[in-house]
């Protein structure tokens, strides 16, 4: 009895298939219903007491022999049928590939860009390291100008002169100092301010600054110029110039656009008032001009400076600046644009 069980051992022990149906064929005979094991488990109680142990111990034996041979054949076919799966049948159509999509940072920016260019204005960039000089005193906020605190700074040691830019506006004295007018030019990139992180303000953020410098440039020009872009943008030419401050520009103000009171939405987004800010802007202030190299009796020229996040949020509805900047690919995949 013993014998034929260890012989049962041997040829499980030996077995080996590349095929599926002999590899079933060979589990229902040792380990089905009606299998062999099945069988020498019925058989252990005529088996004599003195031989139950060693009978016992022996079909044990045949079990997991058996059932590890099935076990690790089937890895092996399954891990063969995978490779196939990519490689064995060349009529199988394509995987789809998933398409990416456009940050909304970068579909505002690329637009922003697309229609300024349009009317002559190249895109220029600079460092978001920056010294106090291009950041500040350049652009006429002396060493304790009261506007400083405006724009919390990230400075990179307490007492260095290096800091992370607040604004975009540094990239206009940098252009200024290495190209002569006329010059139209817009900056877009990365600013950093200390701030909490919420839901409506975060550290760092996107603007676009732009300039234009030349003889005879006016506040009408400015605000031919916005009036262009606001149509451009979102569809809507009425915008109304509110009077501001800003150290850079003089006379300074901020632009809103009319963006219309026809629905919930409109009135959420305007507080009910139907206007929407949308940036800073103003004629440059000579003694940017003069501190740039540019003669401010001959050359004038205006600026503005506008917020990417915040247009992307008010476009596209988004109540939480912090989904911008967390790549969380179910948000990021809801933009597909041309831009
Ligand atoms: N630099 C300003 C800010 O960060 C925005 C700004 C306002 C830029 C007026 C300008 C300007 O060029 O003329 O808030």
């Amino acid at each position: 009895m013993i014998d034929k069980i260890k012989t049962l051992i041997s040829e499980a022990e030996a077995f080996h298939t590349t095929s599926q149906q002999d590899l079933e064929a060979f589990r229902i005979r040792f380990l089905g219903k009606k299998g062999l094991l099945n069988g020498l488990f019925a058989e252990f109680k005529s088996v004599p007491n003195e031989e139950k142990k060693a009978y016992g111990q022996a079909i044990n034996q045949l079990k997991t022999t058996a059932q590890d041979k099935v076990n690790s054949i089937k890895l092996e076919l399954d891990k063969k049928s995978d490779d196939q799966g990519v490689f064995g049948d060349l009529t199988r159509p394509g995987e789809p590939m998933a398409i990416g999509s456009r940050h909304p940072i970068s579909i505002v920016k690329n637009r922003i860009i697309d229609i300024f260019s349009r009317i002559g204005f190249n895109v220029s960039e600079g460092p978001e390291i920056e010294d106090d000089w291009h950041n500040f005193t350049a652009l006429n906020l002396p060493e304790y100008h009261p506007a400083r605190d405006m724009q919390d700074t990230f400075f990179l040691k307490s007492d260095s002169e290096m800091l992370l830019r607040t604004h975009t506006s540094s990239v206009q004295v940098r252009y200024m100092e290495q190209h002569k007018p006329p010059i139209r030019t817009i900056s877009p990139g990365r600013v950093y301010r200390n701030e909490a992180i919420s839901a409506r303000s975060h550290c760092f953020f996107h603007q676009v600054e732009g300039l234009y410098i030349d003889k005879d440039v006016s506040f009408a020009d400015l605000k031919q110029t916005l009036e262009y872009f606001t149509t451009e943008m979102f569809g809507k030419s009425k915008i109304r110039l509110r009077p501001s401050f800003f150290p850079f520009t003089e006379p300074s103000a901020e632009v809103d656009v009319y963006w219309g009171l026809e629905t919930e939405t409109d009135y959420r987004m305007t507080k009910g008032t139907g206007w929407l800010e949308i940036m800073g802007c103003g004629m440059v202030d000579p003694n940017v001009l003069d501190n740039c190299g540019i003669d401010s009796k001959v050359y004038s020229g205006f600026a503005f400076g506008m917020g990417i996040d915040r247009i992307a949020l008010l476009l596209h509805q988004i109540g939480d600046i912090r989904l911008l900047s967390e790549n969380d690919v179910r948000f990021l995949k809801q933009f597909q644009s041309a831009f």
